[in-house]
């Protein structure tokens, strides 16, 4: 009996030592107005950072530049005239470019048209290898890239006229 007695008496010392903590855990905050003022002003602060943060999230998926860049694409491949060869060509004046290739009879792919051909370039990029360049360009986008991306990639690789 004496060892429950032990047990109640530590049992409720822990509860007013616990009871004790959480009311001087919850004075802290009250007594002082500057830190209720300064919580009230970081307040709006923190609910416009995921704010901000929401749009950009929204706009990734949609904006398809950031699925070229996000994709690796622009490890290799020049999106601006002023840009530094890379290893693989430069996107600008692909359709040009590549409205010409399906026309000429050293072409070996299968499309016919340049949606086709940029298509094609993607899912399986060694079917024609543009002159002076490598056969490195990754052939595993079939399996690694989404439907959805592929489309994203093609509509906009068809704005670089
Ligand atoms: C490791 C470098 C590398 C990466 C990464 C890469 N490519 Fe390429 N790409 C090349 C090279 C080199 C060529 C030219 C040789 C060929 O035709 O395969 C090429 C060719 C192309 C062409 C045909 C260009 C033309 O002028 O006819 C297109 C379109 C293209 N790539 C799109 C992409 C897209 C989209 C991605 C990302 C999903 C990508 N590439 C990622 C290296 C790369």
């Amino acid at each position: 009996m004496t060892a429950i007695q032990k047990l109640i008496l530590i049992c409720s010392a822990a509860l007013v030592l616990l009871v004790g903590c959480d009311s001087s855990l919850d004075a802290l905050p009250t007594p002082t107005p500057v830190d209720v003022a300064l919580q009230r002003l970081n307040q709006p602060t923190a609910t416009t950072e995921p704010q901000q943060s929401a749009p950009a999230a929204g706009g990734e998926s949609s904006d398809p530049e950031t699925v070229f860049t996000g994709a690796g694409c622009i490890a290799c491949h020049a999106i601006t005239d002023d840009a530094p060869p890379g290893v693989g060509p430069s996107m600008v004046g692909l359709v040009d470019f590549a409205t010409e290739v399906i026309k000429s009879p050293d072409y070996t792919g299968k499309a016919t048209t340049v949606e086709e051909y940029i298509r094609e370039s993607i899912l399986d990029p060694t079917i024609y290898l543009v002159p002076d360049y490598q056969p490195v360009m990754p052939t595993t986008y079939k399996d690694t890239l989404s439907e959805e991306q592929i489309s994203q990639l093609t509509e906009y690789l068809l704005t670089f006229k």
